[in-house]
């Protein structure tokens, strides 16, 4: 018995376009994680149209205008230059090779996730899908978001009865899933976008090497672990890891105000330790902060 791998035509074609950045990238969700997305697809020529439900700024995108600070027109003009379009219209994601989803993922009145921003766009997604297409999603979510929730939504809600692509072997009419979350740091130009490595977590093999491909296209360095909910988690570490320390010297910040400490003096010097110890600059309180009453969790922001 042979032991050749059959690559499916879909497959290989996709490969292909994704590697002469012919593949026609669409993003969903044009706000602060999709819109920098979106330009970066541009920049390295790929075919790129964004997708969002908010007609004034597909309208603000059509006519060459940015509605995100530290975004220029004129990047946006020169994107459309290049053939960037933006639509609200769910039809033309059949005109798409890979599919990335960078819809809000806030917490309701409960303080649980509100995953109802992905579940409404893999419903609109799910008609027009066809089989080789990629779709990832990037909002911060749980473990098992995509495997357990935006998959049956696109495997129910699609004509050609495609399912996602699972296991090692591929008939060729299927879709392929991956999870990447974006570790986005608004205002942070120290390191540029291009050189922060990107997570990637595919249902199966060929999902995670087609989703390699494409972010290997814009980012410097692709890290790739072994499943969709093991990328959800590395997020939510990050995440929390942040959360807890900001808390933890925020409550020390208090602390140290009523002993007549200065906490950046503290910071500082525990930074100078070579091992263990990662100081974090943003979300703790204002050196002249006197609000010793406000609760420290509150400026932990969740992205
Ligand atoms: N902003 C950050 O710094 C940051 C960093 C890391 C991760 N994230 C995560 O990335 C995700 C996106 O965050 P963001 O800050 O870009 O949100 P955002 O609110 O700036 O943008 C989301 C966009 O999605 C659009 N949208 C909502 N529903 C849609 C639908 N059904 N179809 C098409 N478009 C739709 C909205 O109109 C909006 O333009 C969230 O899960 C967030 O937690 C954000």
């Amino acid at each position: 018995m042979s032991t050749q791998t059959i690559v499916p035509a879909a497959l290989s074609e996709i490969t292909k376009r994704i590697q002469t950045h012919q593949a026609k990238v669409g993003i969903i969700g044009l706000g602060y994680v999709g819109l920098p997305l979106a330009l970066l697809y541009c920049e390295q020529k790929f075919p790129v149209i964004g997708f969002d439900i908010d007609e004034r700024k597909v309208s603000t995108l059509r006519q060459g205008g940015s509605y995100i600070y530290r975004i220029e027109a004129g990047e946006i003009q020169q994107a459309r230059e290049q053939g960037f379009d933006a639509t609200s219209d769910y039809s033309r994601i059949k005109e798409m090779d890979a599919i990335i989803i960078c819809v809000p993922t806030p917490l309701n009145e409960y303080h649980e996730p509100d995953l109802s921003y992905i579940t409404n766009t893999a419903a609109s997604i799910a008609p027009h899908l066809r089989a080789g297409q990629i779709v990832i999603l990037e909002s911060t979510t749980y473990p098992g978001t995509t495997e357990e929730v935006m998959v049956p939504i696109l495997e129910k809600g699609n004509r050609l009865g495609l399912k996602a692509a699972r296991g090692d072997s591929s008939t060729g009419a299927e879709f392929y899933v991956a999870f990447s979350p974006e570790r986005e740091d608004p205002g942070n130009t120290t390191v540029a976008r291009r050189d922060i490595p990107k997570v990637v977590g595919g249902l199966n093999p060929s999902a995670a090497e087609l989703a390699a491909a494409l972010y290997g296209s814009i980012f410097n360095r692709v890290v790739r672990v072994s499943s969709p909910a093991a990328a959800e988690m590395t997020k939510l570490l990050e995440n929390i890891y942040r959360c807890v320390n900001i808390a933890l010297v925020n409550e020390l910040k208090m602390l140290s105000l009523r002993m007549g400490l200065d906490i950046w003096e503290v910071i500082a010097a525990a930074s100078t330790k070579p091992f263990g110890f990662h100081p974090q600059k943003n979300g703790i309180f204002a050196p002249d902060s006197s609000n010793s009453r406000a609760r420290s969790t509150s400026t932990c922001p969740i992205s």
